[in-house]
């Protein structure tokens, strides 16, 4: 690769890249990446041992200071979590202002930004203490805001958080819990969800990541950062993937249609028809977080006692994908999106909560980046370059 970063000033040349396909946008020490080879490494930790030993909040503490955590360390970190998750009342009363239809990453985003506005004495970006404690408020109080935008949708009262349980347990009762009723956490189900959001936790410069730096360059606080991150999550082509495929293989199955003639139709680009949650910019081998979500799915499912035949109908489009040349000849291998929404399905997750999900599990990440940007003496504001193709000078004529 060539550095032009110590070009400070215009060189007359610009390079046009779009998509950035390219063009590296920073040094970062967080996730390594090895496309080729479908490998995936956090801070040097192979993805695998992660998934298999680790939990959420030490993945987090990984991600964020760059070593894992001593016992004692992540015992004051999942405390100083739990004692942060309570909304500001107000803040609740946020959701009736949106329709009940209104989708959760809308929520999740909008209400993320609103967040900014209770702690705007505590934001400057160069002051670590600041930096430190909005870290921990994002990571206990976006699990919140997300299961509220999921309550709302379904008509459900809001819970407190419970502060006793575990960070994956307190966020499935305040989605799956009722008022007055006691909620048993299903181990498996907690485990199941747990692996998933590792998985999540970071993938380097992908588009939300790249977001959230891009926005944080200029200055702008944690919450405004991150809020931007989760609308470039929201699209279809990136987080959003995991909720369209769900809608993919729903419609493959009402249809009547059978998979050999979908998968036909979008080798031949028929009305822009995509196989969602096939491909990936950076990896051109299997995904290996999707290796270890369908390594789980089998089992997840027995598990939970559900058997669902979209999960067989994702399988048959793998193995007729994987045999076909169109997608061998694009390296086009299934990504951590394919198989997620058929377990977050089994689990009770409404397919529009898929995203949310998503953007939970990447919420380390997200901090991970935006403090190591703060830190970095390179850092400048993101600004990228064009090829101007429109009129030359011309003179303006009255109407
Ligand atoms: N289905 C069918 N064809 C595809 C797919 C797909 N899912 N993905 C790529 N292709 C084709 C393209 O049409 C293109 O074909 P061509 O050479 O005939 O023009 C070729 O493969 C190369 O694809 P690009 O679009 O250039 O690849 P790019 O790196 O720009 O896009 C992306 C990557 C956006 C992920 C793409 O593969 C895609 O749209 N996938 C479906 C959406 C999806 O699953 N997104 C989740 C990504 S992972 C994540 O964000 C967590």
């Amino acid at each position: 690769s060539i550095d032009v970063s110590t070009l400070t000033k215009k060189t007359g040349y610009t390079a046009l890249d779009y998509g950035f396909v390219n063009t590296a946008a920073t040094k970062s020490a967080v996730t390594y990446i090895d496309g080729d080879q479908g490998i995936l490494r956090y801070r040097g930790y192979p993805i695998e041992q992660l998934a298999t030993h680790s939990s959420y909040l030490e993945v987090a503490w990984l991600l964020l200071y760059g070593e894992l955590p001593s016992a004692s360390e992540l015992e004051a970190f999942d405390d100083r979590i739990r004692r942060h998750t309570l909304l500001h009342e107000d803040l609740k009363r946020f959701f009736s202002s949106l329709p009940p239809t209104a989708h959760p990453m809308s929520v999740l985003s909008a209400a993320t930004a609103a967040l900014s506005t209770y702690y705007e004495d505590e934001s400057d970006p160069h002051n670590p203490e600041h930096v430190e404690l909005n870290t921990i408020r994002m990571l206990a109080k976006l699990p919140v805001i997300a299961a509220y935008a999921h309550k709302k949708s379904v008509g459900q009262a809001f819970l407190y958080p419970d502060n006793g349980l575990s960070f994956v347990d307190n966020f499935l009762k305040l989605n799956f819990g009722v008022l007055s009723e006691v909620y048993e956490v299903n181990p498996v189900m907690s485990r199941a969800l747990e692996r998933l959001l590792i998985l999540h936790e970071d993938h380097e410069q992908n588009a939300s990541t790249s977001t959230v730096r891009l926005v944080g360059s200029t200055g702008a606080n944690q919450f405004s950062s991150i809020s931007a991150g989760i609308n470039a999550l929201y699209g279809p082509l990136h987080g959003g993937a995991n909720e369209a495929v769900l809608a993919m293989l729903a419609q493959i199955r009402d249809s009547g249609e059978s998979v050999q003639r979908f998968v036909e139709r979008v080798k031949n680009k028929e009305d822009g028809v995509k196989l969602m949650g096939f491909g990936h910019r950076v990896y051109k081998n299997y995904d290996p977080r999707a290796k270890l979500v369908k390594e789980s799915a089998d089992e997840v499912l027995d598990a939970l006692g559900v058997s669902d035949p979209l999960l067989d109908l994702a399988k048959e489009l793998e193995e007729i994908a994987l045999s076909d040349d169109y997608f061998k000849d694009r390296r086009l291998y299934p990504n951590v999106d394919f198989y997620t929404g058929v377990i977050y399905k089994a689990m009770g997750f409404p397919t529009r909560m898929f995203t949310p999900l998503f953007a939970i599990g990447r919420l380390p990440g997200w901090l991970a980046h935006w403090r190591e940007m703060q830190t970095d003496p390179q850092t400048k504001i993101g600004r990228p370059q064009q090829v101007y193709i429109g009129s030359p000078e011309r003179d303006y004529p009255r109407i």
